[in-house]
């Protein structure tokens, strides 16, 4: 369904955001992180100083008893093998080396087409929407009369990671019964409340206003945080349905209690008024992807938490670098003084900004959050095992000019599900080594002229390495202690020299080659008039040429593909471009050598997924990037081995103002998952911009439990011949 121009309401205030994306979503999600200067002003070598100067989280899912070719780790390391040996498969995944998913590629669809677009040959269907019901007491969605409490028991909004576990632990496929695990990044009031005085402040004369009141802010707190749903299928292939009744099914939200774990567990760093102890937290936000470790959890990443708090001034250079203002576009200070950066919660702010690890296994089991693998604006982290069975974590700080960093445990993975290994697993990213990447590119500086033209030795690449910040427990940044490094991450790798990369988003392994793939969204601030950061090898555009008029900063976005120098344990890789994104038609850009005329335009690719067959797929997050290819968001294939490495082709098409999250490819099934986040985001809720995914139609009377307006949704894609 399309909304004629003429039956929407005007959009607000748009003074920063580019492309597509919104100024809604800019202020909501990310606190307009691209309206404020870039918080990182460290002095790092510039890149043009330094010149001139195996597995996938669904692939390994388990595999921790698999053997096939594969590297045999007993007790005393690698050796023969014994009872307790955990077997690794080597290189290779064992079992795949098809084409994956067949399909035609779809054309890009406008901006104001408000439909789920899928290939030819198949169809879709939401398996769970905003406000449906999922724990004991919840009753049907009515928006009209939304309460905190429903909330609580309800789907929360703005899904974004997204898994389907198997059931049981161990498993190897989804079958018919799984654990559906999402996040819930944030909330958008003007979509979600009527315009009533229950939800809205009114003024004098008794009108009301347009901002939120305390109920209504209860409900977002509600709203945010993570979901577990019980889901069932008659079999492979076929769509699930979620069970409404389930003892699986779990909200976490601001309530929740948490652990906090790891060497700054207990910092003085870390204790409030509330507890002394800094080791227990209340809630997560703004939790964006994840990832889904070997052993069966789900990690995610609390993005742009400085949201959410007021500074409390203790310490204004942290506060800079976090980009935690005077005011919030939440104003939950007002209902509770741990928002609000007073006496008592100074280091509030400081209990978020962690990768949270959820076992969706164990109802009761509380959620954790993990200080040894850093806090900065967590994406996500995706987990592959090395040789010898350490757990390795890459992950992206985003936000323009930060890092990418990789966790190595200090403990191995033990094989197998029981009760012990299960609880022994659970501690691998409790202790362990901290690194921040740093890439250096092998032309020469005067070829990277911001363009996106490509160097005379015909490719984006060089070497790189990772630098130590925590390692065998110690700190290696002068001048900070161990916990200094994980609260004020962002500040330990300034000062030991990390590469300012283009807001690096999902970083995801490759279950076929082991390659690492870090898709950096794109770059507003890397521009011609920047004196500070110009572009560099891995981030090689700071502008683009559009019908003769130039676009300033990297609009589209790129994408980074690493291979480890050894094992994953390795401090050394070597890195080149896959792709630098926009449209192909437009100078610049770039898709490994794949001839341009015949790919999908791509722009600003955010989460990342493999197929069982190595194929990299890519959600977008802004896609459009020049008028030329104004865009809805989109997923896209694009295999990165062979002659068709770099061949962009898109799958799907989300609705009007949506983002694509948390895709899961599942090539046996021949089904495919996403996330359609904040279907409508310019609307509201008496004039909605998007009828996603129910398509009640303006001005039809909606039935009970009908919604006229968008429902960020779980989508699933599946084959109709
Ligand atoms: Fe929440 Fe980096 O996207
Ligand atoms: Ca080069
Ligand atoms: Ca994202």
């Amino acid at each position: 369904m399309t909304i004629a121009p003429e039956n929407r309401p005007l959009l607000m205030v748009n003074t920063h955001a580019r492309g597509k994306r919104s100024a809604v979503t800019c202020r909501l999600k990310c606190n307009d992180a691209c309206l404020h200067p870039a918080p990182n002003e460290s002095a790092n070598e510039y890149f043009k100083d330094v010149v001139s100067s195996v597995l996938s989280r669904r692939a390994v899912l388990g595999t921790l008893a698999v053997a096939a070719g594969a590297v045999v780790i007993g007790a005393q390391g690698v050796g023969a093998p014994s009872a307790d040996a955990v077997t690794l498969p080597e290189g290779r995944f064992p079992g795949h080396a098809g084409r994956g998913l067949a399909f035609g590629a779809i054309d890009p669809q406008p901006v104001d087409v408000d439909a789920l677009v899928v290939p030819e040959g198949y169809t879709w269907d939401p398996i769970i929407r905003w406000g449906d019901p999922i724990l004991p007491g919840a009753r049907t969605f009515d928006p009209d009369n939304q309460t905190p409490e429903q909330q609580a028991k309800q789907f929360g909004y703005n899904c974004d990671y997204l898994d389907i576990l198997p059931f049981d632990a161990g498993a190897y496929t989804r079958g018919t019964r799984g654990l559906l695990v999402s996040n819930h990044e944030y909330t958008n009031a003007a979509v979600m409340f009527p315009p009533t005085a229950k939800y809205w402040e009114t003024d004098a004369a008794g009108n009301v206003t347009t901002k939120k009141n305390a109920y209504a802010r209860a409900i977002e707190r509600a709203a945010h945080g993570m979901a577990v749903v019980e889901v069932r299928r008659p079999a492979p292939g076929k769509p699930w349905s979620y069970q409404r009744i389930s003892p699986v099914n779990r909200r976490i939200d601001m309530d929740t209690e948490f652990v906090i774990d790891g060497p700054a567990a207990g910092s003085d760093l870390l204790k409030t008024t509330a507890d002394p102890t800094g080791t227990r937290v209340l809630g997560t936000m703004n939790n964006c992807a994840g990832g889904t470790t070997p052993w069966g959890t789900v990690l995610s990443g609390e993005e742009n938490f400085n949201g959410y708090f007021v500074r409390a001034g203790a310490n204004p250079t942290a506060d800079a670098r976090y980009g935690i203002a005077a005011t919030t576009s939440y104003g939950w200070e007002a209902d509770d003084p741990r928002f609000g950066g007073g006496a008592g919660y100074e280091n509030e702010a400081n209990r978020f900004g962690w990768i949270v690890e959820l076992d969706p296994h164990d109802p009761s089991a509380p959620p954790v959050k993990h200080t040894a693998m850093g806090r900065f604006k967590h994406e996500g982290a995706n987990v592959t095992l090395s040789r010898r069975g350490h757990a390795v974590a890459y992950m992206g700080d985003d936000q323009a000019f930060d890092y990418v960093y990789k966790f190595v445990s200090s403990r191995r993975v033990a094989p197998g599900y029981s009760q012990w290994a299960r609880a022994h697993n659970k501690t691998l990213l409790s202790e362990g080594d901290l690194y921040v990447a740093k890439f250096t590119g092998d032309s020469p500086a005067a070829e990277i002229d911001g363009s996106g033209a490509v160097p005379s030795d015909g490719a984006f690449d060089g070497s790189g390495e990772w630098l130590p910040l925590v390692v065998g427990g110690a700190s290696k940044v002068a001048g900070m202690s161990v916990e200094e490094v994980l609260v004020y991450t962002r500040l330990a790798a300034d000062k030991v020299g990390a590469t300012k990369m283009d807001r690096p988003e999902d970083v995801e392994i490759s279950p076929v080659t082991g390659r690492i793939y870090v898709a950096c969204t794109n770059n507003s601030g890397r521009t011609p008039t920047n004196t500070v950061e110009g572009p560099t090898e891995p981030n090689p555009r700071n502008r683009k040429v559009v019908g003769g008029a130039t676009v300033n900063g990297n609009r589209d976005g790129h994408v980074v593909e690493i291979i480890p120098s050894g094992d994953q344990t390795s401090t050394r890789f070597t890195w080149n471009l896959l792709l630098v994104a926009g449209d192909p038609a437009v100078e610049g850009t770039y898709f490994s050598g794949y001839p341009r005329e015949r790919v999908s335009p791509i722009s600003c690719p955010d989460n990342l997924a493999f197929d069982a067959e190595g194929n990299l797929w890519i959600s977008t997050d802004g896609q459009p990037s020049s008028s030329s290819i104004a865009k809805c968001d989109g997923l896209f294939k694009v295999p990165v081995v062979g002659p068709e490495r770099g061949h962009v082709q898109q799958f799907l098409s989300v609705p009007a103002g949506a983002e694509t999250c948390g895709p899961i490819i599942d090539s046996r099934d021949g089904m495919v998952y996403v996330n359609v986040q904040h279907p409508g985001e310019d609307g509201t809720y008496a004039a909605p911009q998007s009828f996603f995914p129910d398509y009640v139609a303006d001005g039809a009377t909606p039935e009970a439990g009908d919604f006229r307006g968008p429902r960020p949704t779980v989508v699933q894609v599946y084959r109709t011949r």
